[in-house]
């Protein structure tokens, strides 16, 4: 009898992601009760104790109002072992202390994860072991590689969940209810009716204290070599039979596979720039280059921008413009399929100016289609309506629903070794092109637009959802 025990371990527990992003996200997935058997251990460089780790759990579930009884008993059993998770006899002692099918989450930097995984590998994992491993995948394609043989010889594929937890937002996946669920717009997604594709997550958040991560990252790997890159393969990629993670992660795999910056010419397809001081929604931002722990002659960018194609029969001539950018003004948080204009709109109807779009909002969680139509007034005049829906954020959280993934020991969600390589290997010419300064790094006040030549300059009228 009993639910059968699971061990989630957690490691880097006394880290920035643990307490913001991931005990939020595991507070309310245990609060649904799917999680009945499982135990938490955490482990990390700060000298806890237990209690102070449980106090630590139990204010990071408090902030999503995770305190119920299944909420506080976990806190009530979970332990805090302080360890070096690169030493063999400090995992030993870590592995030692886990009940039942065990689930390893390295909330860690790259470079310390495969230090870990090496490890692991030299002690050995219990069977079945599953491994969650927190974005970015490695720090380019050649670490991705050999990050990927390390785990290859730990667990099989289908046991390493890479997290993406723009997976688990409810607008990403409803992409896949919206393309395959109706009749009425997967038959024009394509070259003959679609003009380009827009995939935009804008910031108005500046670096927020996270310098020693992101000044090492930047913009294009931080958001579009992982999360923008999801997005597209979801929006680009055929029909996939079932949602068996088998079935899904081919069809992405395949897409991406296709997928290169436009022309091969990463200088003229691509953009880069930072923010210097300025105000954003009332907030004073001091310039990038000058936050604590930025070394201003990285260059790194806090915006970037990138035109891609996706060399396949149906999309082969759409331009993929994908951008994301800190410390800006608008918050446009959405992917935009553009319609190609209508062959002929009939003599006699004026005032078509607008393209018809389907927008899907990642935050605002909402649907949007902007449609021409007779409206009021002037009876043979066109205006440009849009049909909203908005739907609240889902019930768990994205780094819930991730979690419940790997939990569950199903890897739909998360990103499959091949697909993360490929995406290093998309962006790595853009990288090569902006280290050698063959692309000016631009500069945008913080709060404003971004720099004045983007590559997606805004049609006029563009506004985005609202
Ligand atoms: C994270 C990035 O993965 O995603 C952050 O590291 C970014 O820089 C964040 O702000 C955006 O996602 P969300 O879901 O928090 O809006």
């Amino acid at each position: 009898g009993g639910p059968e025990p699971q061990t989630l371990l957690l490691l880097g527990a006394s880290g920035d992601l643990a307490e913001r992003l991931l005990l939020p996200g595991l507070g309310r997935l245990v609060a649904t009760g799917a999680q009945p058997g499982l135990a938490l251990i955490g482990s990390g460089r700060a000298d806890w104790d237990d209690e102070r780790w449980r106090r630590h759990v139990a204010e990071s579930f408090a902030t999503v109002g995770a305190d119920g009884p299944r909420e506080t008993e976990l806190v009530r059993a979970t332990r805090y072992l302080r360890a070096d998770v690169t030493a063999d006899e400090d995992l030993r002692r870590l592995l030692a202390a886990c009940q039942g099918q065990l689930v390893i989450y390295f909330a860690l930097p790259p470079v310390i994860t495969a230090r870990a995984a090496a490890a692991l590998a030299r002690i050995g994992l219990p069977p079945g072991t599953r491994l969650m491993l927190e974005k970015p995948f490695g720090t380019d394609a050649e670490s991705a590689r050999s990050l990927n043989e390390l785990l290859a010889g730990l667990v099989p594929e289908d046991q390493v969940h890479r997290i993406d937890h723009f997976l688990g937002k409810s607008t990403v996946v409803n992409i896949l209810g919206l393309r395959f669920a109706n009749r009425i717009f997967e038959p024009v997604l394509n070259a003959a009716h679609v003009a380009c594709v827009d995939i935009v997550f804008d910031e108005a958040l500046g670096l927020e204290g996270r310098a020693g991560y992101y000044d090492g990252a930047g913009t294009l790997v931080d958001m579009v070599q992982s999360h923008l890159l999801q997005v597209l393969a979801l929006m680009a990629m055929d029909a996939p039979p079932s949602l068996h993670a088998r079935e899904l992660r081919g069809r992405k795999a395949q897409v991406l596979r296709a997928t290169r910056v436009w022309d091969g010419d990463p200088v003229r397809w691509s953009r880069h720039a930072r923010y210097t001081a300025g105000e954003v929604n009332g907030r004073r931002l001091p310039a990038y280059a000058d936050e604590p722990g930025v070394d201003p002659a990285r260059g790194t960018e806090t915006l970037a921008e990138v035109v891609l194609a996706v060399d396949t029969w149906r999309w082969a001539g759409v331009p993929f413009r994908l951008r994301s950018g800190k410390a800006l003004a608008g918050r446009r948080k959405e992917a935009v399929v553009t319609f190609r204009q209508p062959p002929r709109v009939p003599t006699g109807l004026s005032g078509h100016e607008q393209p018809d779009r389907l927008r899907i909002g990642f935050g605002p969680d909402q649907l949007g289609l902007d449609i021409n139509i007779n409206g009021p007034g002037e009876p043979l005049e066109l205006d440009q309506v849009q049909l909203v829906t908005h739907f609240g954020p889902g019930d768990l959280p994205p780094y819930g629903e991730v979690l419940r993934g790997a939990l569950d020991g199903d890897p739909m969600l998360s990103v499959r070794g091949d697909t993360a390589e490929e995406c290093w290997r998309i962006v790595e010419p853009v990288l090569e092109a902006w280290r050698a300064g063959a692309v000016p790094l631009q500069e945008y006040p913080a709060g404003s637009r971004g720099p004045a030549d983007s590559l997606l300059a805004p049609a006029p009228g563009e506004g985005g959802l609202h």
